[in-house]
This record gives structure tokens, sequence and C-alpha cells, in this order.
């Protein structure tokens, strides 16, 4: 009963009701606290949200494919990134031994190709479970994780989707190096593409924290009021790249 009173007070954009009565109940039982950060993130939309976007998007989900690319030709134009390793904004995130690219990359002419290639992939793949809505790449950027790097705790608050392509990522499979996602929602549903039979197996899990391994040519795919963090603790390699980007709704 409660998680029908819930799920109707956001779907009419009560989302401060929500997180008030998440609150009350919490006191009694704590499990309802984590997810008060899921209603958080469309309130601060400040915006009128669509009751059928809202529906779309309840149920958390991850899509994880793989797709070959040039991967060598990608790594280089990003050793030539004309800005590489200075400062920017993104250098005071609280992040360690990180660094970000401005987030227009699919705005630079050495990455507008591969960008749109994500974009129509992300679409081919999962639009239909998304009520065949069309996704927009909105920004991309690289990120270079050193030995020892860590990205922390976050979520992407200005998009609807969001993604990593790994482009080297460390082969250690006994390693914990990978993205840390947390799941504050109950049920989470991971589709992983099975190339061979070109369709999405789908598990589902309540696990609280999941560790993904990325192998190179990766794609990962999920709401992006998930938050996730990164670690690149004991890795064999120097650099971790990954190439992260936002996806909004037309
Ligand atoms: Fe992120």
């Amino acid at each position: 009963m409660f998680e029908k009173i819930i799920y109707f007070l956001y779907l009419n954009n009560l989302f401060k009701l929500c997180i008030y009565l998440l609150k009350v109940i919490s006191i009694f039982n704590k499990r309802y606290h984590c997810r008060i950060s899921f209603f958080n993130f469309f309130k601060k939309k400040r915006k009128k949200i669509k009751k059928n976007y809202l529906e779309i998007v309840y149920q958390p989900r991850i899509f994880i494919l793989n797709f070959k690319n040039n991967r060598n030709n990608l790594i280089k134009k990003i050793y030539s990134y004309e800005y590489l390793n200075l400062k920017n904004k993104f250098s005071y995130h609280g992040h360690k031994n990180v660094y970000q690219s401005e987030h227009n990359l699919n705005k630079n002419i050495k990455f507008k190709k591969m960008s749109k290639k994500l974009e129509q992939i992300v679409n081919k793949n999962i639009s239909k479970y998304l009520n065949f809505k069309k996704l927009s790449l909105v920004r991309m950027w690289f990120v270079i994780t050193k030995k020892s790097g860590f990205i922390k705790k976050h979520s992407h608050l200005n998009s609807d989707f969001s993604a990593v392509y790994y482009l080297k990522v460390d082969k250690n499979k006994l390693s914990t190096n990978g993205i840390k996602i947390y799941n504050d929602y109950g049920k989470l549903k991971i589709y992983e593409l099975n190339n061979k039979k070109n369709s999405f197996i789908l598990r589902e899990t309540k696990k609280k924290i999941l560790l993904f391994k990325p192998k190179n040519n990766d794609l990962i795919i999920f709401n992006s009021y998930i938050e996730h963090s990164v670690n690149n603790y004991a890795s064999k390699i120097a650099n971790r790249i990954s190439l992260p980007f936002d996806l909004s709704f037309d």
C-alpha cells in the first residue's frame, strides 16, 4: 500500500511529499531512508515532469554491451587533446589522481563522429525499453584515472541516462577495481547483451552495492540518478581511460 501511495505521488510530481513520507517511515524502518536520494534527484530538476517520462524511468536499469571500435585511434586522439592535464573546473570535484577533459567533446571536431556513433548504438539497443523515445547525447568527456585514482560517489543530475565506454581498463580479474554501483531502489534490472544471440539477457538484483569490472570496449548505460564511484587502487595499468557521456530525452 505504501509503495502505491509513493508511486502515485511520484507520478504527480509530488517529490517533496514522497521525501517527507519516507523520512517519517524511516524512523520505524531504516531501509526506507536510502530511497530519499531518488526523489531528491527529481525534486532538484525544479520543473514539471511529464507522467509518461516518470513511468519510464521509475525502474532503475543498467544495460551492458560490448562493441568493437578502433580504440587505439581514439586513445591517440585523447593523448593529443589540446588541454590534456590542464586544470579545469572538474579538477576540483574531490576525486583523486583523475584527469577529466572538458565535458564538450561531442562538439569537438576530433570526437564528434564517435559521439554520434555512441548515440546511435545506445538508441538502437535500448530504445525499446524506453517506449521508443529517442535519447540525445548531450555531453561527452574522457577520464584518465591514474594508479590509485579514485572517483567519489556521485550521480549525473543534468541528464536522463548516463553511460561509459571503456577504452583501456585493467585486465586483472582478481582486483576490486571497477565501477561501484549503489542500489538504493530495491530491485535493480540488469540487461546484458549477448552478442551471439543479439539479445539482452535480463537479471534482477537487490544487492546494495554492485561492482562492475569492465573489459575494453564495454559500454554501460544506466539511469542518471544511479549513484556510482570508481577506484583504480591496485591497477596494473598506469592510465585507465574511459569515455563517459550523458543522454537526455528530446
Ligand atoms: Fe559518473
